[in-house]
């Protein structure tokens, strides 16, 4: 069994360690992530690097090597329509078509899926594509309350600004707005109300008909301890044994999953493929949950916490996803804490010509019952690597019995094992306060 993984991030890297343990991984990637790259040399397959979202030249390599079996789940591949052109080439592939995956590249399609199977789990929004409409929107939506503004297109988790943590006010909000509708003529905003709840995600794992639900994750979102600071694609996430959190009661859970299903079930009727992964965002209400968004990929992290957990064969479940046979049988995760942490460049998520050197001993994390798995980064000499761009650096997983359990493995495994000055954070694992139950 030849299985391909289209990314070089570190969710591509926690699914390639998965799919490395039963088949022979071949990779196509942005840059030559280390921990892809091993495990390839490993198994006895290749890797090519070079744009993730060419599909002509991701197929080329894919029917050049003969895969079996492909993976695409990153945002950009696939609304670039990774997955139609390797469908086409008859390729066997796991992952969303273009359509299918509008669902998280316009935020305007989600909020009209949302509306259409529950209406009352949207938040009030206005969608905004002129200048001069931003303001009155701001106070119709919110009615003077603070507001979120989220560019319609993709934005790697960066371009979401929030009155509070990220906006003094809503007259900021309103000018931030502008400045995305200015910065291209195509440029649209969704004005949001801001719900102060806590958020979860479900990684749904579905073959176009039938969806497993692995436990709920929670992802960190925020640069800095106590939620501060930029956005980031996401600063670290965990999942919990019984697969709820204190905030997320099992009927939040699953009025969640019922949503995620019935979403799916829309863009079947509408025609649109989708296999692989939703990463469902809702918020934990009092009243039940709202939406936040729809992501057509596994979650990064939040995929190597369901990939630390996944105890049955990672290739035989893509399999029964391509074949559109899945069951529940086929997804069996181990009923405990799993914990990862992103360590990052001090600048990050602010663009710096700079890169950090970091040393890395592998052994020495595992000895403290946790694994690495790099994102931006590159091997310059055996345990010596560099941060590479604007984006996440390395990753420390580790499950246990206990959230406290895993959170100390993670801990350890960076004391003991990585050096060089990159930053974490060290509440990866603390909650916000429970809301009342639904
Ligand atoms: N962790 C958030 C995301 O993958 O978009």
């Amino acid at each position: 069994m030849k299985s391909l993984i289209v990314g070089h991030g570190g969710r591509e890297a926690a699914l390639a360690s998965r799919m490395a343990e039963s088949s022979t991984l071949f990779a196509f990637m942005g840059h030559e992530n280390p921990s892809i790259a091993r495990l390839v040399e490993r198994t006895g397959g290749a890797f090519a690097l070079g744009k993730v979202v060419d599909p002509a030249a991701i197929t080329a390599f894919a029917v050049e090597h003969a895969i079996d079996l492909a993976l695409v789940s990153s945002d950009e591949p696939l609304a670039a329509g990774v997955v139609d052109a390797l469908q086409a080439a008859g390729i066997r592939t796991v992952g969303p078509t273009r359509a299918g995956s509008e669902i998280e590249w316009n935020k305007s399609f989600c909020r009209q899926v949302v509306s259409e199977i529950a209406p009352d789990a949207n938040p009030r929004y206005v969608v905004v594509d002129a200048e001069d409409d931003v303001v009155a929107a701001v106070e119709r939506v919110a009615g003077g309350g603070p507001v979120v503004i989220k560019p319609v297109g993709l934005t790697a988790g960066k371009g979401v600004r929030v009155v509070g943590p990220h906006l003094a006010d809503n007259a900021a909000a309103a000018e931030y707005a502008k400045e995305v509708i200015r910065s291209s003529p195509e440029a649209s905003v969704h004005i949001e109300e801001k719900i102060d709840s806590p958020e979860f995600t479900i990684q749904a794992i579905t073959d176009g008909t039938h969806t497993v639900f692995p436990p709920a994750t929670y992802d960190y979102p925020y640069r800095f301890e106590h939620d501060t600071g930029p956005g980031t694609g996401g600063m670290g996430s965990c999942a919990l044994p019984g697969g709820l959190f204190p905030f997320v009661t099992q009927a939040h859970y699953d009025e969640a999953c019922r949503i995620t299903s019935a979403a799916l079930d829309l863009l079947r009727a509408q025609g649109r493929h989708f296999s692989g992964c939703v990463n469902a965002g809702f918020f934990a209400m009092p009243d039940g949950v709202r939406v936040i968004e729809f992501n057509a990929r596994f979650g990064d992290p939040e995929a190597m916490n369901i990939m630390s957990l996944l105890e049955s064969d990672w290739i035989s479940a893509l399999e029964k996803i391509a074949a559109g046979t899945l069951s529940d049988g086929d997804l069996v995760y181990a009923d405990e804490a799993s914990v990862v942490a992103y360590l990052v460049a001090p600048p990050y998520p602010v663009a710096s010509p700079d890169r950090f050197h970091f040393t890395v001993d592998e052994q020495a994390a595992e000895a403290a019952g946790a694994q690495v798995l790099f994102s931006s980064a590159i091997e310059l000499a055996p345990g010596e690597y560099e941060t590479l761009g604007t984006s996440r650096s390395v990753a420390v997983v580790a499950k246990a019995g206990s959230l406290d359990a895993a959170r100390a493995k993670v801990a350890a495994a960076i004391d003991s094992a990585i050096s060089g000055g990159l930053e974490w954070r060290g509440d990866i694992g603390v909650f916000p306060t429970p809301v009342t139950a639904p």
